[in-house]
């Protein structure tokens, strides 16, 4: 059963129509007909109260009803009349608006041109994963179990069951597993791989982060020595940096190279002299030391004559094969080049277009 209505009810339903469309002002005619004068619109909806009201009632109810309809009407078709008075121009010779358009991320042009430099003198570029088992990252490269030498990486490890025979799987702390992977892949030499990929560590200040990218070169054939080291990193520090610069190596110690090296670049500021030319302190005379390099040159990585172990590892004869190898960070060698002075490559990683759109 329906509760009975009265005219006074019906006509608080009217005002409440009325405020609506009072409020629905900024509608566009067609959409204001469907909702209040539409089938099921709201007009309709309060017509079929009028059953719901004594019949005394009713012509009364009527009477209003027919009031509000009319003037639903009116004003919606004053609304379209408007519409169709206003002409939209549409100024066909007005050039478009330029979409934006994005280029590829500064390390990404790095890594294609460190590619394109090494295939130049027959490398091939590789990739290899960047979670991988210790036996790749660590063990085969003659740093057993436990040796402090794997100190210097600081490493994630991967909470996972490790390998029966390869250990446990770290986030890759270098590319130097690309190393042995490589060995196995050809099964001999020669071999003459870059190896480019992510690379991680637990550090992270202004010239440090977590995931960074190292490439890593790797060469090994019969009769191979320093010779073809050095001579490979001038051709790199010439081709990456202009024909000025020039690669210093300096002994140092990896377990995986015998003998090892550390590699410097050249600074591009000071040319290798550690001083800015023509710059002569007024008070003591002295010249200014270049405060880029503050020595002349740069360190970028690690290089060396792969340990026979290492050899070993991959299956090669070290009595009959040699190789040398090295690896670098990427953002450390792409910051030294001319021009770009990056003091603090988190920024690279930062989603500030205005940094990332200069390159
Ligand atoms: N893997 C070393 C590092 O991340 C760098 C390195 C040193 C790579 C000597 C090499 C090498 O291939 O021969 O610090």
């Amino acid at each position: 059963m329906t509760k009975a209505m009265t005219i006074s009810e019906l006509e608080l339903q009217i005002k409440a129509l009325r405020q609506e469309f009072a409020a629905d002002d900024g509608l566009p005619a067609g959409e204001l007909s469907v909702k209040y004068l539409g089938k099921n619109g709201l007009f309709n909806q309060l017509a079929a109260v009028i059953g719901q009201l004594e019949s005394t009632d009713r012509p009364e109810a009527g009477r209003l009803l027919n009031q509000l309809k009319a003037e639903l009407e009116a004003a919606i078709s004053k609304r379209l009349q408007e519409e169709e008075q206003q002409t939209e121009w549409v100024d066909l010779t007005i050039p478009g608006i330029r979409p934006p358009t994005g280029h590829l991320h500064p390390i990404t042009q790095a890594i294609s041109e460190i590619t394109r430099i090494f295939e130049r003198i027959g490398f091939t570029r590789v990739r290899y994963p960047e979670v991988d088992w210790d036996w790749y990252v660590f063990e085969a490269l003659n740093m057993p179990q436990n040796h402090p030498a794997r100190d210097e990486w600081e490493t994630f490890f991967v909470d996972t069951p490790p390998h029966p025979e390869r250990g446990r799987m770290v986030l890759t702390t270098h590319t130097s597993n690309g190393q042995v992977r490589e060995m196995e892949r050809l099964g001999q030499p020669p071999i003459r791989m870059i190896n480019i990929g992510r690379t991680y560590r637990r550090q992270q200040d202004a010239t440090h982060t977590q995931v960074f990218h190292q490439f890593e070169g790797l060469v090994v054939d019969k009769g191979i020595n320093i010779q073809h080291l050095k001579g490979t990193i001038d051709y790199f520090a010439r081709e990456f940096y202009g024909p000025e610069a020039k690669s210093r190596i300096r002994p140092f110690h990896f377990k995986f190279t015998e003998p090892s090296f550390e590699v410097d670049f050249s600074c591009h500021i000071c040319h290798g002299t550690g001083y800015l030319e023509g710059q002569v302190d007024a008070e003591t005379g002295g010249t200014h030391k270049c405060r880029f390099c503050k020595s002349g040159w740069h360190e970028v990585g690690g290089a060396g004559m792969v340990h026979p172990n290492v050899l070993k590892a991959g299956g090669i004869d070290p009595d009959e094969y040699t190789g040398f190898a090295f690896g670098w960070g990427v953002e450390r060698t792409y910051s030294l080049k001319e021009g770009l002075n990056l003091d603090d490559i988190r920024l690279l990683y930062g989603t500030d277009l205005r940094f990332l759109e200069q390159f």
